[in-house]
């Protein structure tokens, strides 16, 4: 098998997502795939393919190396968008291959511009507004120089874009930041448009924004973490909730994290369980050894607080866990044996661990978990 846990991909559950979300944005919107990080964690190998079978023709990702990952899979002529790091050196391939990029700063638009003029070809842009969020963008200050400019240097390329990112649509507490963001937004694509220099797309939102601000859906939303059939946060899914009250959960999960038992044995009371003595055995007990550990992406915050399960039961981890291995109580379930399938995350019989009950034990954002889980860990398609 030579892996000592595998990570399974629903198939079906990805084009549930994805018809869910395209409901909300309509049939006007185009939907870009997020999928740096290897695609929250799922691999971009397998996710291209299935979004481009659910008619999906647009992918941002963060830099110019994901993005040429994302370009060796892609096929029926979809587009990839740069929305971070793209070095000077990486610029003429992005043109050369009609990869689309961000453009924040004037560094970046002049070697935009220069490197497309060496080439002969236009450069795709997409202008980044600063609404904010005072991460990346032009500042409304020099809007003036920065049409000048662009009216200036015309021939050399595409506006493909205006943009912008928002600081945390998917908490209430940040309601008024992204409402003057939203507002912001507007002033720029104003002048934009007074002084005749019109974007082929406006976009702004990610999830959480598309889902909790219709007004922020415009030509183009950049879905991340929703399509992976997560909600940004309890807040997005209880808007959600009120409105889809069909449905609790219109959103399916597409991982699930499986491993196997690797070895079961009996500790007799009295002893200590696994390095250290944070865990005794204080009765006749039988434990099971599960071949993942730290190394794997399964955290040693999890020492003594983690759960799996095995044989459709819920099972704690005991004591610390070690870089390749946890160990787990099973002294209540008949008949375990090695090579029975034990389910990280994900669902077994009627049970089932959440992303999000595990974050909240290991004290990360589900996003932070699923871009972690190693990319050795292969991922199997499942229907
Ligand atoms: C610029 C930008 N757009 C869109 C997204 C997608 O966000 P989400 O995963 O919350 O949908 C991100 C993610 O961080 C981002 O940085």
């Amino acid at each position: 098998m030579f892996h000592t846990s595998y990570i399974e991909i629903s198939k079906k559950a990805y084009k549930n997502n994805i018809r869910y979300l395209k409901k909300i944005i309509g049939k006007d919107a185009i939907f870009s795939s997020v999928i740096k990080g290897n695609a929250y964690g799922h691999g971009v190998e397998n996710i291209i393919p299935m979004a481009e079978e659910s008619g999906i023709r647009h992918f941002s990702v963060f830099s110019a190396k994901e993005a040429l990952d994302a370009h060796k899979v892609i096929k029926n002529g979809s587009r990839i968008m740069i929305m971070g790091l793209l070095d000077d050196e990486e610029m003429e391939w992005a043109i050369e291959n009609d990869i689309e990029f961000f453009v924040f700063d004037w560094c970046r638009l002049e070697q935009a511009v220069a490197t497309a003029k060496l080439m002969g070809k236009k450069a795709r842009i997409h202008i980044e507004a600063e609404t904010g969020f005072n991460r990346t963008g032009f500042d409304y200050e020099n809007i003036r120089d920065l049409i000048d400019y662009l009216k200036q240097e015309q021939e050399h390329y595409i506006f493909q874009g205006l943009c912008t990112h928002y600081a945390g649509a998917e908490s209430l507490a940040n309601y008024l930041r992204i409402k003057n963001q939203i507002s912001k937004f507007r002033q720029f694509n104003r002048y934009f448009t007074r002084h005749d220099l019109q974007p082929a797309l406006r976009h702004t939102a990610c999830s959480a924004a598309a889902l909790t601000y219709p007004n922020t859906i415009m030509d183009m939303v950049r879905f991340g973490i929703s399509q992976y059939g997560f909600w940004p946060s309890p807040e997005t899914h209880m808007f959600r909730f009120r409105k889809d009250s069909k449905d609790t959960n219109p959103l399916k999960r597409l991982l699930s994290w499986k491993s196997k038992v690797m070895v079961v044995k009996t500790v007799e009371p009295g002893n200590f369980i696994g390095y250290g003595s944070s865990f005794l055995a204080n009765k006749r007990m039988k434990i099971a050894i599960i071949p993942v550990g730290y190394a794997n992406g399964f955290s040693r915050a999890l020492s003594n607080t983690g759960r799996v399960l095995i044989r459709g039961r819920r099972v704690s981890v005991i004591g610390t866990v070690t870089m390749n291995t946890m160990t787990v109580n099973v002294t209540d379930i008949p008949n375990v044996e090695r090579g029975d399938e034990v389910v990280i995350i994900g669902k077994q019989k009627r049970l089932s661990i959440s992303i999000s009950s595990f974050c909240e034990m290991s004290e990360q954002l589900n996003y932070q978990l699923l871009t972690r889980l190693p990319q050795d860990i292969p991922r199997v398609i499942v229907q």
